[in-house]
């Protein structure tokens, strides 16, 4: 059954007064309206309409007309990456990006870019011209660029992207005109990856198996130069039954499939390598090429279930996300997507900003208040246990709180879980729109201080002569009985450094171990206090280090250094010394007591205080509160979707 028969199948057979065999096994593929089982998205340089020209050339100025529609919601982060041709920024460049609601990051080497968009840019280091162009079609757009800049370089119409790359550079081989046409190549000066939403799905009318079928079906393009398709494969953390992933192409196409921790059969056709196993391709086997025919190879292969069906052009690169949910209803199709809604913004946004940060002890979330201009009136922002609000001042919503608190909940490994509740005002309506989201834990040593035996509330200040709790910690899920707290060090400047604990044990003089909660969640955790009192004879310095190693059985080392200030009970926080209402204060009171006291109180002071207005920290410490992991293990994996592959 070649390509050309398929479309005329079911018809015959309607003709004929028979179901197609697609129907008869009670599986009509149908486009996912609800939750689509899959993301996927696929590198291309065909664009939905485009042009170039060498108009531009005679004009003062290079420029690349892009306009981004999207057909599911409208809010995105957009990522625009413009590189030169060969290195070389000397020509001035006009970038006119049209992208309504929409917040996009521009990164360009070549200063020289001037921007004219409708989108809110995040992040850029370009000078940026406020002005979008007035035009409410192509047409208009296209003669405003003309009009303003002399000439059109370069025109594309991108539908739904995760980034686009836009490379310069005027060829005086291109038309003399900009004009555009559909489903242009603008492989030239332009490559994008692009988000597909048409995936279908369906499931055996009398399935009794939940064995779930992926398919992406490659469509032939002729003369086609590609040879090599990198698939990166993401599965959900709770992997389901057992699925396959048919992948269906030309049978000269390599697939080189890189996967994260992905249980998942492969049925290929062409030939396929793992990337992390084997480097020679795997020879697959012939697969029918049309949708009912690999719908018919799943069932044959005992997979009742299409979660997804999807078939896109021939692409180098694919990202495929399998979802967690992944129900199939064969509902009927609504060919109309849902319209963007102030909800569907907000997760868009959110969660491609990630403004959360975890250690393993705390959350903390700022969100700058012009990356929500999207979304309209925001009034204030909380999580899921309302009575954390986020606190703002005339740029930022910050919030900080323990893990403990606030309804976060840590299911699973690594990672956080809590919402975060905007609260809006449209006119006299107040509304609230959910995100739920996860907060990844760095697999790394934290250090904390608290003031009391009660480890809450963690600090970053050390009171002189009062006894300080200290917590060190680390997430080592696979062994957490491996991992072993080597030593605690307090160094001073021009001090000689205090060893407080060495293997598990107190060392210096007022140090106790104490007893830590049990590990839980694959959380290790380490507590002992000491009393920091200041040698007889020293100073008291404004800033310390506690730094502590921890190690596993094979000698690698995680360290992490807290810089801490100190605090003397005599000396006022943040304050170098007593102020001038303190002295007042004193004088005052002394005035009612005697005369004589307020020279004693002012020799006292005089006299502890320290001489030079600011130790400097020892130069080998670092700068603030940071981490340094010697050897850093675990793999910190990387997004294969993510835009470290646009360069
Ligand atoms: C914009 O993209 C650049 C390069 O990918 C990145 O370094 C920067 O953090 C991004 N800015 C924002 C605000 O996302
Ligand atoms: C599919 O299931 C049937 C009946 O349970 C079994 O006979 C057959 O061998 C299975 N086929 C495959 C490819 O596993
Ligand atoms: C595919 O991935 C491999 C290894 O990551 C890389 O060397 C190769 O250039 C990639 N191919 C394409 C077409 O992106
Ligand atoms: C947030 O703002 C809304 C609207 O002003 C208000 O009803 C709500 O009580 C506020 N939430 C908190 C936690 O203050
Ligand atoms: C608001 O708070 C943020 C985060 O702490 C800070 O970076 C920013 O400078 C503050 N803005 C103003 C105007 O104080
Ligand atoms: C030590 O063991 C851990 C796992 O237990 C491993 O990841 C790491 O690579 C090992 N390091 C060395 C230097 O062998």
């Amino acid at each position: 059954m070649g390509p050309r028969a398929a479309p005329l199948l079911p018809l015959l057979l309607a003709l004929l007064g028979r179901p197609d065999p697609g129907r008869a096994e009670g599986c009509d593929l149908q486009p996912v309206t609800a939750e689509p089982p899959v993301t996927l998205s696929y590198a291309t340089s065909t664009v939905q309409r485009g042009c170039v020209s060498s108009s531009s050339l005679g004009s003062g100025h290079e420029v690349h007309v892009l306009s981004i529609e999207w057909s599911k919601v409208s809010a995105f982060l957009l990522k625009v990456l413009v590189t030169p041709r060969a290195g070389d920024c000397s020509r001035p460049v006009v970038l006119v990006l049209l992208c309504a609601h929409c917040a996009a990051n521009v990164t360009s080497p070549c200063p020289d870019l001037l921007i004219h968009t409708d989108a809110h840019l995040l992040g850029t280091m370009t000078s940026q011209d406020p002005e979008p162009p007035m035009a409410t079609g192509e047409g208009q757009l296209l003669a405003w660029a003309r009009e303003t800049y002399g000439g059109i370089t370069s025109y594309s119409e991108v539908r739904d992207p995760r980034w686009v790359q836009l490379r310069l550079g005027e060829d005086a081989s291109s038309p003399p005109d900009c004009i555009p046409r559909e489903r242009f190549n603008a492989v030239l000066h332009l490559e994008t990856e692009v988000f597909f939403h048409g995936v279908k799905s369906c499931s055996h009318g009398d399935a009794q198996s939940t064995k779930a079928a992926h398919i992406i079906h490659l469509q032939p393009e002729p003369s086609s130069p590609i040879t090599e398709v990198n698939l990166s494969l993401i599965c959900p953390e709770r992997a389901r039954s057992s699925q396959i992933l048919i992948l269906q192409s030309r049978a000269e196409l390599t697939w080189s499939i890189s996967t994260s921790k992905c249980d998942i059969q492969f049925l290929v056709s062409g030939h396929y390598k793992l990337a992390s196993m084997s480097s020679e391709p795997i020879a697959g086997e012939l697969l029918p090429d049309t949708e009912q025919g690999l719908v018919a190879k799943a069932f044959e292969k005992n997979y009742s279930v299409i979660a997804s069906y999807t078939a896109i052009p021939t692409s180098t690169r694919i990202c495929l996300e399998i979802q967690e949910h992944e129900v199939v209803r064969s509902a009927p199709a609504t060919s109309t997507p849902p319209a963007p809604t102030v909800s569907s913004v907000a997760h868009m946004l959110l969660l491609m900003l990630k403004p959360w940060k975890c250690t393993d002890e705390t959350m903390e979330i700022v969100i700058a208040r012009s990356h929500l201009e999207p979304i309209k009136d925001v009034v204030n922002i909380t999580l899921r246990d309302i009575s954390c609000q986020a606190e703002k001042n005339a740029t930022h919503f910050m919030l900080k709180t323990p893990l403990s608190h606030c309804g976060t909940s840590l299911e699973g490994w690594g990672h956080a879980n809590n919402e975060l509740i905007l609260n809006l005002a449209t006119g006299a309506v107040l509304r609230s729109v959910r995100v739920a989201f996860q907060c990844k834990i760095p697999r790394e040593l934290f250090l904390y201080l608290f003031p009391t035996a009660a480890f809450e509330e963690p600090q970053t200040e050390l009171e002189v002569n009062k006894e300080t709790f200290v917590q060190v910690s680390m997430r080592w899920e696979d062994h957490p009985a491996d991992l072993q707290l080597k030593e605690c060090w307090l160094a001073v400047p021009r001090q000689e450094p205090v060893l407080l604990v060495q293997g598990g044990e107190a060392r210096g003089a007022g140090v106790a171990v104490l007893e830590g909660p049990p590990s839980s969640h694959g959380r290790k955790i380490w507590r002992f206090r000491f009393t920091y009192a200041v040698p007889e004879g020293g100073r008291v310095p404004f800033s310390a280090n506690l730094k502590c190693k921890a190690g596993l059985q094979n000698n690698t080392i995680f360290e992490k250094v807290l810089e801490v200030t100190v605090k003397d009970g005599w000396r006022l926080p943040n304050n170098r010394g007593l102020g001038l209402a303190a002295v007042l204060g004193i004088t005052f009171g002394a005035f009612l007591i005697g005369a004589l006291l307020t020279a004693v109180l002012w020799y006292i002071y005089s006299h502890t205080r320290p001489i030079s207005k600011l130790q400097p920290v020892s130069s080998t410490a670092p700068a603030s509160e940071s981490s340094s992991t010697n050897h850093s293990i675990g793999s910190t994996q990387s997004t294969p979707c993510s835009t470290s592959s646009m360069a």
